[in-house]
């Protein structure tokens, strides 16, 4: 059995781009957004994503179409119970995703596979309030998603075999490249990132440098493509705050606690590029 339609809750950054790149490789997808205004704004997400595409040339106008023609938007979650495979990218908050795992137990058949884009929180602990913890698994998809080729496949306690090569198999479907890991707050990209992140804010604490230099020597001097400070506004000083401090709930060890420049950041509201402001200012497009 292979997936034949891919339900996507949460029409955000990451859950847009997974619609999007399971709609390009022909899968028929239905994505959840809980209201009507979050909904229009994820699926303007996605035809701005998909314009790139085309303008890019790595996407041929009349594919463009056929792909939008695939995507189902709606905020009915029951609308989710006929897929094969149901994603997850709702926001990193383990009440929320379990309250939601829940519902979404008793809606869909058990044969069908839920997968959580979580970036840190645990899978063994989601798939705990469902009856299906065979059929979980994490797919963790890296920001923006149409460009960035890996997956992190994170294997639960009790994730099947079965369903980690239907998930391997989907995700190389949709042009990822696979690493596989086991359930371990952060995985294997997260762990590694995030305390650079955090040992950069700490070291424009202490005036090491300015953060354009820091970030000019991380660019020009390790070929990475951003440099800290322009990756944390990128992928959300509020986002990388919260999976620190999973990391630091679960380890309590220094180097995941944020410091106290970021805390305050993410209480003024300065989260990076969706915000309009994080270390960096971005003018209203
Ligand atoms: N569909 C398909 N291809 C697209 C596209 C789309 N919608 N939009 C852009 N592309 C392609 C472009 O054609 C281009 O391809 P070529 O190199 O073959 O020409 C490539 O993607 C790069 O696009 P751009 O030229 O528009 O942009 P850029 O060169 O300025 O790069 C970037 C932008 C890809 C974001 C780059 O700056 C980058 O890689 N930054 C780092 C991103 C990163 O680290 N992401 C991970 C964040 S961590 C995370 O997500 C996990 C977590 O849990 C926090």
């Amino acid at each position: 059995m292979a997936f034949r339609q891919i339900g996507v809750v949460g029409c955000g950054l990451m859950g847009s781009g997974i619609a999007e790149v399971a709609a390009r490789a022909g899968f028929p997808v239905v994505v959840r957004e809980v209201t009507d205004e979050l909904l229009t704004r994820g699926l303007e997400r996605i035809d701005r994503s998909m314009a790139r595409g085309v303008e890019r040339g790595k996407l041929a106008a009349g594919d463009r179409d056929a792909a939008r023609g695939r995507i189902r938007g709606t905020t009915r979650l029951a609308d989710l119970a006929a897929c094969d495979l149901v994603c997850e990218a709702i926001i990193e908050d383990m009440d929320q995703k379990k309250a939601l795992y829940r519902e979404l137990d008793g809606l869909c058949p058990p044969e069908t596979v839920f997968a959580s884009n979580t970036s840190s929180l645990s899978i063994t602990e989601m798939a705990s309030v469902t009856r299906r913890p065979a059929r979980f698994l994490g797919l963790h998809f890296f920001n923006p998603v149409p460009v960035m080729k890996p997956v992190e496949m994170v294997r639960g306690l009790q994730t099947s075999d079965e369903t980690l090569a239907l998930a391997r198999a989907f995700a190389e479907q949709v042009g990822k490249t696979v690493v596989a890991c086991k359930d371990y707050p952060g995985f294997i990209v997260n762990l590694l990132l995030v305390p650079y992140l955090l040992d950069s804010i700490r070291a424009l604490e202490l005036g090491l440098a300015t953060k354009e230099d820091m970030d000019t020597a991380i660019t020009l001097g390790l070929n990475h493509p951003m440099g800290p400070f322009t990756l944390l506004d990128f992928v959300g000083i509020d986002t990388t705050y919260y999976i620190a401090e999973a990391m630091f709930e679960e380890f309590k060890d220094a180097r995941y606690a944020a410091p106290p420049l970021m805390r305050k950041m993410v209480l003024a509201g300065l989260h990076g590029r969706k915000t309009g402001r994080g270390f960096y200012e971005y003018p209203a497009r």
